[in-house]
């Protein structure tokens, strides 16, 4: 059994698990997969496909392998939690939906926390081969080169990202009222579609903020953490620090962060 020695050990098994994972995704992409719905007639319009279930097998054996007395929080595969310190956090295909349609925006993501406090946290883009890393305390990497958030002071000079719930054809609470209130104030609003790039892009300084309603951990573990060691700030709608469980994440570059908040209150 190997241990985990400090948690930049991580690095080098994040790399390489993410570059063959992001293989897998890449070869189903160019071929072809089976799509199944999740949730029935409940939300018809959330999906899974071969490639998700492929790409987090591969995780999590190699996971269970190198590190077998951690937890693994990962969305197709029902929790076995033992109560370890260690909890890696996984989304193996984070922008299905996008992936089904054949639209080139999608990635991995990966999050590691000890004692319930995020320590590490990798997404990767096998597309663009881009592979975003954070280590607690150490700051965010964008394939090895230090990366900070944006600049951008002003809501109507910010580009935002957010994104809708799987049940808002049904749930009042849906963010259109949210995205209604943002859109007309900022210089632009996207909704690309993969929660975890999002968030990335937040670290990277490609987009200004980004908030989503509804959210799972393995959506926003890795790039919480990397929005923060970037230099952002991430809370929950109220202003208040938050986890990977939140309700409402709110991510940005820290100066426009309270500008928005009013704007979701
Ligand atoms: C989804 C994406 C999307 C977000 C959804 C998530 P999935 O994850 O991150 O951008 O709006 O809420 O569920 O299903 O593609 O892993
Ligand atoms: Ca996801
Ligand atoms: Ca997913």
């Amino acid at each position: 059994m190997k241990e985990l020695v400090t948690v930049r050990d991580v690095l080098p098994f994040l790399s390489r698990l993410t570059e063959e994972a992001g293989q897998v995704l890449l070869s189903y992409f160019s071929g072809s997969f089976r799509i199944e719905r999740k949730g029935g007639d409940e939300t018809p319009i959330d999906i899974v496909t071969d490639a998700d279930r492929v790409s987090e097998d591969l995780i999590l054996k190699a996971i269970a392998r190198e590190f077998p007395d951690h937890d693994v929080l990962a969305e197709e595969t029902p929790p076995a939690l033992t109560g370890s310190r260690w909890l890696w956090i996984v989304d193996p295909l984070d922008g299905t939906v996008n992936f089904a349609h054949g639209l080139p925006l999608f990635c991995i993501s990966i999050g590691l926390m000890h004692d319930n406090v995020l320590v590490a946290g990798m997404v990767y883009d096998p597309l663009r081969r881009e592979s975003f890393f954070a280590l607690r305390g150490e700051g965010a990497f964008l394939d090895g080169n230090r990366i900070e958030v944006s600049q951008a002071d002003r809501l109507d000079r910010s580009l935002v990202a957010t994104g809708f719930p799987y049940d808002r054809g049904t749930a009042p609470d849906n963010n259109v009222k949210e995205f209604a209130s943002v859109v007309t104030r900022v210089q632009g609003i996207r909704r690309a579609g993969s929660a975890a790039l999002d968030l990335a892009y937040v670290a990277a300084g490609r987009l200004d903020g980004f908030w989503e309603l509804k959210l799972k951990p393995w959506d926003m573990a890795a790039g919480m953490i990397l929005v923060e060691e970037a230099g952002g700030r991430v809370s929950d709608r109220t202003g208040s620090p938050t986890d990977v469980y939140t309700y409402c994440v709110v991510a940005t570059n820290g100066k426009i962060h309270d500008p928005l908040l009013k704007l979701l209150i």
